[in-house]
C-alpha cells in the first residue's frame, strides 16, 4: 500500500468540528423528550424541564450551591456580554487575549463599553504571563482559547482573596477541564461544545461576589432587556430557576437534557474529562509520529484537550482549505480547517462526545491527504 491508497477504515463518526461539536454517541432526534414542545415555557412542564436542565448542569459540573446558574439568550456570547454589561465599571478592568475570542472581549471593553481596560496579550500558541494580572481589577479571559488550542493550565493563578471579579469564558473548557469554583465569580458557556448540544442559549454561572456586585453597582450605560439580571436593585432570582428572560428553544433545552443525562450515565465530570484527555492523547500520538505535524500550543501544560490546533509544515490557507476539503469529500473528517483568524493549520475537536477510536482512525487519513496534496 502506498500513502496514496485510501485507508481501509474511516472514522465511524467523522465529526471533528470545534463547534457545534459531535452529538453524544447514540444521539438521535427521536430520543429527545418532546412533551414540553408546543407549550408555554412558563407552563408547569416548561419550568420543570428548564429547572431539570439547570439541576443536571449543577450536578454534572459539580457547581456548589454558592453559585447561581441561568439559561440566557445569545449563546456564550450573550452570556459573556450580559456579564460584562451588568457587572463592569465599578473598578478597573483587565482583559486577557491570546486568540480570537479573547480579542472579542477586549473589543467589547475598549470600543463598546469604553472602560480603558489593561490589555494583556500573547500570540497564537502562547499564553500571556498570568502573574502580571492585577487582581484589584475585574479580570476577563477565556479558560480555553478555542482558536489557538491554548488553555490556562489550572486556576492556581487566581487568588482566593482577589478584590476584583474573575470572569471566565469557559465555553470550550467546561465538562472537559477542572474548574475550581471558589476562584470563579462568573463563568459562561454554551451547550454546543463539549456536550454536543445545540447552539441557541448561553449558560451564566454567578458566584456570590458577582451577586453582590449586581446589587451594589448600577452600570453607567443602558442595559437592553435581554441583559437585565436585576429588578428594583435585587437579583432576579427567577432567572436562576428557569424563568428565562425571554422565550427559550425548548427543543435545545431537551437536547441539552439528553446530553447531560448521557454525561451523568457515563460517570459525570471525571468520565467526560477522561474521554477528552484520551482523545487528546490519541491525537498527540498521531502528531508525534509525523514530522510534518506539530502543536500550535508550544507548552504542553497549556495545550487544550478539546480544541487541539495543529501546524502543518509549509501550509498556507489555500493548502489547508484543500486538505480539509479532500477529507470532507471522503467523509473521513468534517470541519478540521483551523479558525479563519488563526495561523493556517488544522483544528481537531477532542471533547468528550468524540470517540477515541475515531481520532485513531483519522491518523492514516491525515497521511493520505498529505500524500495526495504533495503528489
Ligand atoms: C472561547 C469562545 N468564546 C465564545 C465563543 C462564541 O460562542 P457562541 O457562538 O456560543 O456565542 C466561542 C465559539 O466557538 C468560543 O470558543
Amino acid at each position: 500500500m502506498t500513502a496514496l491508497t485510501r485507508p481501509g477504515t474511516k472514522p465511524a463518526r467523522p465529526y471533528f468540528s470545534s463547534g457545534p461539536c459531535a452529538k453524544p454517541p447514540g444521539w438521535a432526534p427521536g430520543k429527545l423528550a418532546t412533551h414540553s414542545l408546543g407549550r408555554s415555557h412558563r407552563a408547569k412542564i416548561g419550568k420543570q424541564r428548564l429547572q431539570l436542565c439547570i439541576d443536571l448542569m449543577r450536578e454534572v459540573l459539580e457547581v456548589p450551591e454558592t453559585h447561581r446558574i441561568a439559561i440566557v439568550p445569545g449563546s456564550d456570547t450573550g452570556a459573556v456580554e450580559m456579564a460584562m454589561w451588568s457587572l463592569l465599571g465599578a473598578r478597573g478592568v483587565t482583559t486577557l487575549a491570546w486568540e480570537s475570542f479573547g480579542e472579542g472581549w477586549v473589543t467589547d471593553a475598549v470600543k463598546q463599553l469604553k472602560i480603558d481596560p489593561a490589555v494583556i496579550r500573547a500570540d497564537y500558541g502562547k499564553l500571556p504571563d498570568l502573574s502580571q494580572v492585577d487582581w484589584s481589577t475585574d479580570v476577563i479571559f477565556t479558560w480555553n482559547g478555542t482558536t489557538s488550542g491554548v488553555r490556562v493550565p489550572n486556576g492556581d493563578w487566581i487568588p482566593a482573596d482577589r478584590e476584583g471579579l474573575c470572569i471566565a469564558d469557559a465555553t470550550s473548557a467546561v465538562f472537559a477541564q477542572d474548574i475550581p469554583w471558589p476562584r470563579v465569580d462568573v463563568l459562561t458557556f454554551s451547550w454546543q461544545k463539549v456536550l454536543g448540544g445545540e447552539g441557541a442559549h448561553g449558560v451564566l454561572i454567578l458566584g456570590p461576589r458577582a451577586g453582590e456586585r449586581l446589587e451594589s453597582h448600577i452600570p453607567a450605560w443602558p442595559l437592553p432587556k435581554v441583559f437585565r439580571l436585576t429588578a428594583k436593585g435585587a437579583v432576579s432570582e427567577g432567572i436562576f430557576k428557569g424563568e428565562t428572560i425571554n422565550t427559550p428553544s425548548m427543543l435545545a433545552v431537551e437536547d441539552a437534557i439528553f446530553a447531560l443525562e448521557w454525561a451523568k450515565g457515563l460517570g459525570g465530570l471525571d468520565a467526560l474529562r477522561a474521554r477528552a484527555d484520551a482523545n487528546a492523547a490519541a491525537l498527540g500520538a498521531i502528531v508525534q509520529q509525523r514530522d510534518w505535524l506539530g502543536h500550535l500550543a508550544t507548552d504542553p501544560a497549556t495545550r487544550s484537550n478539546t480544541s487541539v490546533c495543529l501546524t502543518v509544515e509549509g501550509a498556507d490557507e489555500a493548502f489547508i482549505k484543500k486538505f480539509a476539503a479532500l477529507l470532507e469529500a471522503e467523509d473521513a473528517a468534517y470541519d478540521i480547517a483551523g479558525y479563519r483568524d488563526a495561523p493556517p493549520g488544522l483544528r481537531i475537536w477532542c471533547g468528550a462526545t468524540v470517540e477515541t477510536a475515531d481520532i485513531e482512525a483519522l491518523g492514516p487519513w491525515l497521511d493520505w491527504a498529505w500524500a495526495t496534496m504533495r503528489h
